[in-house]
């Protein structure tokens, strides 16, 4: 009985400073469809994007969030998807916003798709990683989630981190920590700078392009405003994205990191001396991850 009063005690604890709850993996729970097609739609755990000659369409979460995990399995539009983009990403409104982007870029048939990642901070992107795909994302769902917290930004797909994007904020680089931001999905047509730098154009016979989303999982903390910055970047229990365990990939981790952005990336601003004249941005001197 006294364990179970304990117990009671410790839960009430944990959902009274939490500051979020524990979510399903549930798109119809989680998300509006918030633009386009009329084709597109939310049915239980899945969401239909649709792309013809008229629109794109797209949809975002119902709530706002700093820091957490933010987990949803795709399935990328098959067969001559070039010019055609799906994007599945954390944006806040407003001047100055941060972002943090997943964007796969279509291909001809049997040309691969390109995984294109961002971050933005305080209004400022232009951090640019690119990759090939190392498995076939039109063939089935694949798990990619964007774990977010005050250390660094980590992508992930289908559990391997491909990316980290650390916090340097004590060194003067603008990192993504004070306003809360949404999660955004859409598929659309991009066929003016996707497609081998825009010169193979979306082939609208192929129409309608569809992508399918579900399972998205927001395990993240509920942005309420002012008082979050500091309540969503405290290491409690519940916060678990925040602990010790995630603010530093582990060493298997870092091997299979390595070995992606050994194997697969076939951009990085920070390479890109050309673009920037040289004058590299300050975290491109720093230890990435
Ligand atoms: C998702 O939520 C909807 C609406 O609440 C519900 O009808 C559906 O059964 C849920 N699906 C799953 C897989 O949990
Ligand atoms: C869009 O596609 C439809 C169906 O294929 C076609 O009838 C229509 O002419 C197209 N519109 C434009 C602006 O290309
Ligand atoms: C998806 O990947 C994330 C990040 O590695 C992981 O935390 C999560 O458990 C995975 N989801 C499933 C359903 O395997
Ligand atoms: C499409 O395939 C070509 C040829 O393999 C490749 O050069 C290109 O990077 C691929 N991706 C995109 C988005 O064009
Ligand atoms: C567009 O797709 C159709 C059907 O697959 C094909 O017959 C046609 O040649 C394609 N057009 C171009 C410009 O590639």
């Amino acid at each position: 009985m006294a364990t179970f009063r304990s117990f009671s005690i410790a839960f009430l604890v944990f959902v009274i400073v939490s500051n979020h709850i524990v979510v399903d993996a549930n798109v119809s729970k989680n998300m509006v469809i918030n633009w386009g097609h009329s084709q597109s739609k939310i049915i239980g755990d899945n969401l239909q994007l649709v792309l013809d000659n008229s629109t794109g369409s797209g949809a975002k979460s119902k709530r706002s969030f700093l820091f957490g995990s933010f987990e949803a399995r795709i399935k990328l539009v098959p067969g001559n998807s070039a010019g055609v983009v799906t994007a599945y990403y954390l944006s806040s409104t407003g001047t100055a916003h941060d972002e943090i982007d997943y964007e796969f870029l279509g291909n001809v048939t049997g040309q691969p798709y390109t995984i294109h990642t961002n971050i933005f901070a305080k209004g400022v992107g232009n951090r640019e990683q690119q990759f090939r795909v190392w498995f076939d994302p039109t063939a089935d769902f694949h798990n990619y989630t964007i774990h977010w917290n005050p250390n660094a930004v980590v992508w992930y797909i289908d559990g391997t981190p491909i990316r980290v994007f650390r916090n340097y904020e004590k060194q003067g680089i603008a990192f993504p920590n004070k306003q809360g931001m949404r999660i955004y999905t859409s598929l659309w047509n991009a066929d003016d700078w996707a497609t081998q730098g825009g010169r193979v154009k979306t082939n609208w016979t192929n129409a309608p392009f569809i992508a399918g989303l579900r399972q998205f999982r927001p395990r993240a903390c509920y942005w309420n405003g002012v008082p979050s910055i500091t309540q969503c970047a405290t290491k409690s229990l519940a916060n678990w994205w925040n602990s010790p365990a995630y603010a530093r990939l582990s060493p298997p981790q870092l091997a299979k990191l390595n070995e992606i952005q050994r194997k697969y990336k076939i951009y990085d601003y920070c390479k890109d001396t050309m673009r920037f004249n040289g004058k590299m941005p300050p975290e491109c001197y720093k230890a990435q991850y």
